[in-house]
Formats: structure tokens, C-alpha cells, sequence
């Protein structure tokens, strides 16, 4: 099992306000916010710190510093773009890499239309962000990418996911970390997932 879900009381009541339908942009806006820096909390549990001495106002002390230049947010557009402001309020100097996807709307399959990602990318930790794991293959086709272009260290965070997106990912590449807020029941024949919280982009961006 290659997914850690984050099943806390502040998660299910984010979530609660986050999947209403009467819930507006700017409130949802921020909830994402929100929720992916607690993703992010999550997913650097295991990061590797380098070794920093420094001076307080008392004494001299060695601690730990994180070298935030080690990662890449990449988001997946429309909707991962949402998530970037709650990763980017806790790893400020994480560098952001851009993959344009929309799914066709009858066959699913994912449709890239744009791709750019960091100098030296083959040498981050890239985190892919998208709010929403359906069938997988959007982020499927994300990891092939980056893959490609010599990444070897990829984390998936994502707020709904389906168990339909879940496998597919697990049996594509079983090596990517998943972590999502919550697992949902199902996708519908239309590939939504139930009962999720919509469309997070036309929830994202008022566009609906
Ligand atoms: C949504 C979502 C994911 C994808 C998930 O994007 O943000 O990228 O669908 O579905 P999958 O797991 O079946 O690939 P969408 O294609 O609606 O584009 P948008 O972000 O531009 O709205
Ligand atoms: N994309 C979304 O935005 N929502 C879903 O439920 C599935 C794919």
C-alpha cells in the first residue's frame, strides 16, 4: 500500500466545508490552501535535514536545516495550481515546475498541452500536486514525464482520492508515495469521483 491518508478531526472538517455545494470560491480557495500545507507536513515527515549550526540569543547550537532548493512543486494544471500557495507558505524556496493537462471528456486520457519544469529537476525531490485522483491517469502521465526527464524521487499529494486512481497509480508506478486527505467510495461512469467534491478546477476558479 502505497498511500498514507490523513485521518485527523481537522482534515474531516475541512473536508466537510471543502465538498459542500453551497461552500463559494474564496472559501474553497483558502480550504485547499490549507489543506495541502498539511499534506506537505505529511509528506516531508521523512526529509533529510543537513547539518546547521547557529546562535541564538543564549547560546551557540547545532540543529538541522532543510535545503529547500532539494524539491520541485509540480502541479498539474488547472487544479494543482490551487494547492501551490499552502506548499509554497511552508517550503518558500522550492522551486515550481508547470505540467498542462485537461482529460479528454469521453475517453479520460489525459491531454498535456504544456510542460516546463526547473533547471536540474533530475536531481529533486519533486512533489506532484493535484486536488483530485480519478482514474490516475493524469498524474500517471505526470510521473512518465518527469521520469523521463531523470527524476527519481516523486511524492503524490492530493485531497480526494478514488480507489480506482489509487490502484492504477500503485500498479504504474509503485515507487511514487501517495498522500491524500481522504479515500472517497467510487467513480461514477463519467469518471467522478462519489462523492467527492465536484470539479476542483471550475470550484478553484468560478468557471462553472
Ligand atoms: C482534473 C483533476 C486532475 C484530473 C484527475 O483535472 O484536477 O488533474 O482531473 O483525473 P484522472 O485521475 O482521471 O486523470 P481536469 O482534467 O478536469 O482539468 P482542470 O484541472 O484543468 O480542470
Ligand atoms: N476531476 C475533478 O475535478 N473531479 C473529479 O471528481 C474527477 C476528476
Amino acid at each position: 500500500m502505497n498511500e498514507i491518508v490523513l485521518n485527523h478531526p481537522l482534515i474531516t472538517h475541512k473536508l466537510a466545508i471543502l465538498r459542500d455545494v453551497n461552500t463559494g470560491t474564496k472559501e474553497f480557495r483558502e480550504l485547499v490552501t490549507e489543506i495541502s500545507t498539511l499534506l506537505c507536513y505529511e509528506a516531508t515527515k521523512d526529509a533529510k535535514l543537513e547539518e546547521a549550526e547557529i546562535e541564538t540569543p543564549l547560546a551557540k547550537m547545532k540543529t538541522g536545516k532543510l535545503n529547500e532548493d532539494n524539491y520541485a512543486v509540480v502541479p498539474i494544471l488547472r487544479a494543482g495550481m490551487g494547492m501551490v500557495e499552502g506548499i509554497i507558505n511552508v517550503i518558500p524556496n522550492a522551486k515550481v515546475g508547470h505540467i498542462g493537462l485537461y482529460r479528454n471528456e469521453e475517453t479520460f486520457e489525459p491531454v498535456e498541452y504544456y510542460y516546463k519544469m526547473p533547471d536540474g529537476i533530475g536531481d529533486r525531490i519533486a512533489m506532484i500536486i493535484d486536488p483530485m485522483l480519478a482514474t490516475g491517469g493524469s498524474v500517471s502521465a505526470t510521473i512518465d514525464k518527469l521520469k523521463a526527464d531523470g527524476v527519481k524521487q516523486i511524492k503524490f499529494l492530493c485531497i480526494v482520492a478514488a480507489p480506482e486512481g489509487i490502484r492504477a497509480l500503485e500498479a504504474n508506478h509503485p515507487d511514487v508515495q501517495i498522500y491524500c486527505a481522504t479515500v472517497d467510495e467510487h467513480l461514477n461512469p463519467n469518471a467522478y469521483i462519489v462523492p467527492g467534491l465536484g470539479d476542483a478546477g471550475d470550484r478553484i476558479y468560478g468557471t462553472k
